[in-house]
């Protein structure tokens, strides 16, 4: 069936709406502010850091930036909290971020389609008769996504998960007093080593895969504007995120019967 009329490649859908935009806006901005203020203590026996940090008043305004952006990130996370609680598009939202078992799969054959190791098996005449008879392994297209694919289901569960070690850990290393009332003195420690190192998986997270995923990308590059604008095109609709599209198509056909009847 020609489903050029129902949805044309020009046209434009929303995909972040300002609500979302604002705070993935607020998350770029505390997160730079977190890592800026962080990692100079973490590496604070390299030159640079203590270049960057040369006084004690400097080292102190660095500590309350810290606090101020950690403030900031909570907020904006009980913000998004309770937007994906109460609002029907948050609930939508947060609904298709469930991980399901065909993100599994999705991984899988993604993976299976990248390396194509069993394609170029079977071109060797390696495996024949297993390959006539599960043709699935050899991987021969590229997974179809919904409204959000594994990557990006993975990279909100991470932040998720990141947010609330960051926050945890941050909060007794913030409330030394009250850390070491509660905890023995290696469980404090055990925290600072934990905000250190789990801050530059999310720093490396974001500047490689993030980074890879919303800018360098084929699919994107030079970059998806979507956190800019919110919106995309028809055509990306259909190409990003075909299942997504099948059912916006499947929507308008309904539509469109019930009003011919
Ligand atoms: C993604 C978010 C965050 C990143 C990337 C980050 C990064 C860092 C890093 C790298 C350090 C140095 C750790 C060390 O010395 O080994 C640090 C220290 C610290 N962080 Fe965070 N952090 C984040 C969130 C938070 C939050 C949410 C809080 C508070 C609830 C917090 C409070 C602190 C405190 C109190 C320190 C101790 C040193 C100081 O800044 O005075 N951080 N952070």
């Amino acid at each position: 069936m020609d489903s050029a009329p129902l949805i044309r490649d020009e046209e434009v859908f929303l995909r972040m709406n300002l609500a979302e935009r604002i705070q993935h806006w607020l998350l770029i901005s505390t997160f730079f502010f977190l890592i800026v203020t962080g990692l100079p203590l973490f590496f604070y026996d390299v030159k640079f850091f203590k270049l960057l940090l040369p006084t004690g008043r400097s080292f102190y305004v660095r500590g309350i930036i810290h606090r101020v952006a950690a403030v900031l990130m909570i907020a904006n996370l009980v913000w998004h909290l309770f937007y994906a609680a109460l609002t029907r598009r948050g609930r939508d939202n947060f609904k298709e971020m469930l991980p399901r078992w065909k993100d599994v799969k999705d991984a899988i054959e993604l993976f299976g389609y990248n390396v194509g190791l069993t394609r170029f098996l079977q071109r060797r005449g390696i495996g024949k008769k297993f390959f006539q008879k599960h043709p699935y392994w050899l991987f021969e297209k590229h997974p179809l996504y919904g409204r959000y694919n594994f990557v990006e289901k993975f990279e909100y569960w991470a932040l998720g998960w990141g947010s609330l070690v960051m926050i945890f850990s941050g909060f007794f290393m913030w409330n030394v007093e009250l850390s070491l009332r509660l905890f023995p003195l290696w469980v404090h420690d055990i925290f600072i080593i934990i905000h250190g190192y789990e801050a530059i998986l999310a720093f490396l997270a974001v500047i490689i895969w993030h980074m890879y995923n919303v800018h360098l990308s084929p699919e994107v590059f030079p970059m998806s504007k979507v956190w800019l604008t919110g919106k995309i095109t028809g055509q990306e609709l259909r190409l990003l995120h075909p299942l997504e599209y099948e059912q916006v198509l499947e929507e308008r056909r309904k539509t469109l019967s019930a009003e011919a009847l």
